[in-house]
């Protein structure tokens, strides 16, 4: 016995170099390691930066360039208690009285990840998660096709049915940080390839008029306009970024069923109080040069961040920030968009908040140690400017990577607060949905 395991450990680095374990990297841009993958997963496609072995049947293959999406799907529905605001936009609470789609490619992470848990409890609550409705992300031009799928599924579940999803492909993403930087650069026909991508989605949307749709305009974007100028890649992409969201909300408007939210940071970016003027000048201003789209609903805040709607007390953190939860940013944003002309309700990602006080600065975004999955998502937000309590990061998928000599490695993600060793951003991050699953609050 003893000397058979000696002879496995003399063979075995073999092995260990020519495949990536379960979770690991198999392939992408700029990437010298295995493409083969670890006994029991295959190695699937995420971004042009990264291709993950993840739990599947086939074993040792090599990358592939399709993403794998499971068939199953659910649904939840969520009460309403119907908008109240004063002063909203011509279309009301797009939630009330509709049944949120469950992403199905997020059932398939989930499915996957499942099978690697061995605690019964842990395994059966976060089987539990494929059953919460979350956005489903269109960050690359080449998922757009799905979207289709999904709506047909949508509209095979019953007459009012609502699809979530992110606009999410600007080009020169994630100009003021590297871990979401996207496919498309302005240099090289950006804006062109956007109006394609955004082209290609109202295509898909088209063939579905009776399905409702939520959608989340590219989240960070505006905020980094507002607050990050003095970033050169912020800057060079001011003009892009509005002639492409100007974009997507027109030819996404004349559609009727798609109900848009601008992203708009949260209340440790936007909310301070110096920025909540510049910001509803930047929201307003966009809104109406772009003809008053009646199909914008408003904003998103608290997008893949950890806030708390309502914080009990301030977290450290936030510095003396009159505006320290989602709450008072909102409250504190509102009027200023309404005497500008933009009558904003909202949509707030509790996703990722059921724990407080895990940062150690509040600007901190990468993988954040400690955190929990949020309160569920319900109509029943107790605000008449809120109209959803929603998940839009799907818990799970990781932030961006903490290695440091991958093409989108991002300081944030080697802090002592990130959880480490962590993946690219957009693949699946076992070790964090597992504590997402253990940590939450209320707990699932
Ligand atoms: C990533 C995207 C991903 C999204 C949702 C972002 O940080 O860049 O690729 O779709 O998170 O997980």
């Amino acid at each position: 016995m003893l000397s058979s395991v000696l002879a496995l450990l003399a063979v075995a680095p073999f092995f260990v170099n020519a495949q990536s374990p379960v979770y690991g990297q198999c392939g992408g841009q700029g990437y010298t390691g295995p493409t083969t993958c670890a006994s029991g997963s295959t190695c699937v496609y995420s971004n042009p930066y990264y291709s993950q072995c993840l739990p599947g049947s086939q074993t040792g293959s090599t990358t592939t360039t399709t993403t794998t999406h499971s068939s199953s799907s659910s649904s939840h529905t969520t009460t309403s208690t119907g908008s109240t605001g004063s002063s909203t936009p011509a279309a009301g609470n797009p939630y009330t009285g509709y049944t949120v789609f469950n992403s199905p490619y997020y059932a398939s992470e989930i499915a996957a990840a499942v099978e690697n848990i061995t605690d019964a409890t842990t395994k059966s609550k976060a089987s539990s998660v494929a059953d919460i409705p979350t956005f489903i992300w269109f960050d690359q031009v080449a998922k757009v096709p799905q979207l289709g799928t999904y709506l047909a599924a949508a509209q095979a579940q019953g007459s009012k049915s609502l699809v979530q999803i992110v606009v999410y492909d600007l080009p020169d993403r994630d100009c003021a940080a590297a871990a979401s930087n996207g496919e498309f650069t302005i240099q090289d026909n950006g804006q062109a390839n956007y109006e394609n991508y955004i082209d290609q989605i109202v295509a898909q949307i088209k063939q579905y008029p009776d399905v409702r749709v939520v959608a989340v305009i590219e989240p960070d974007s505006l905020a980094n306009l507002v607050t990050n100028l003095s970033v050169a890649e912020c800057s060079a992409a001011q003009t892009t970024y509005i002639a492409c969201i100007t974009y997507a909300i027109q030819q996404l408007n004349t559609l009727g069923n798609v109900y848009m939210y601008l992203d708009a940071g949260h209340a440790g970016w936007l909310g301070w109080p110096a920025n909540l003027q510049p910001a509803a000048n930047l929201f307003s201003s966009l809104y109406k040069n772009a003809n008053s789209p009646s199909m914008v609903r408003g904003l998103a805040t608290n997008v893949a961040n950890y806030n708390a709607l309502v914080a009990s007390s301030p977290d450290p953190i936030t510095q003396g920030n009159p505006n320290y939860d989602e709450i008072l940013y909102i409250q504190a944003l509102a009027p200023l968009l309404e005497s500008a002309g933009f009558p904003a309700q909202f949509i707030v990602d509790q996703g990722r908040s059921g724990v407080q006080n895990i940062r150690s600065q509040w600007g901190d975004w990468c993988n954040v140690k400690g955190a929990g999955f949020g309160t569920r998502p319900t109509t029943n937000t107790g605000y008449s400017q809120v109209d959803a309590i929603v998940w839009v990061k799907p818990g799970g998928e990781c932030d961006g990577t903490s290695n440091s000599s991958a093409p989108r490695y991002d300081y944030h993600c080697s802090l002592s607060d990130a959880d480490q060793p962590s993946p690219q951003a957009g693949t699946w991050f076992q070790e964090y949905f597992v504590t997402l699953v253990t940590a939450a609050n209320p707990a699932l």
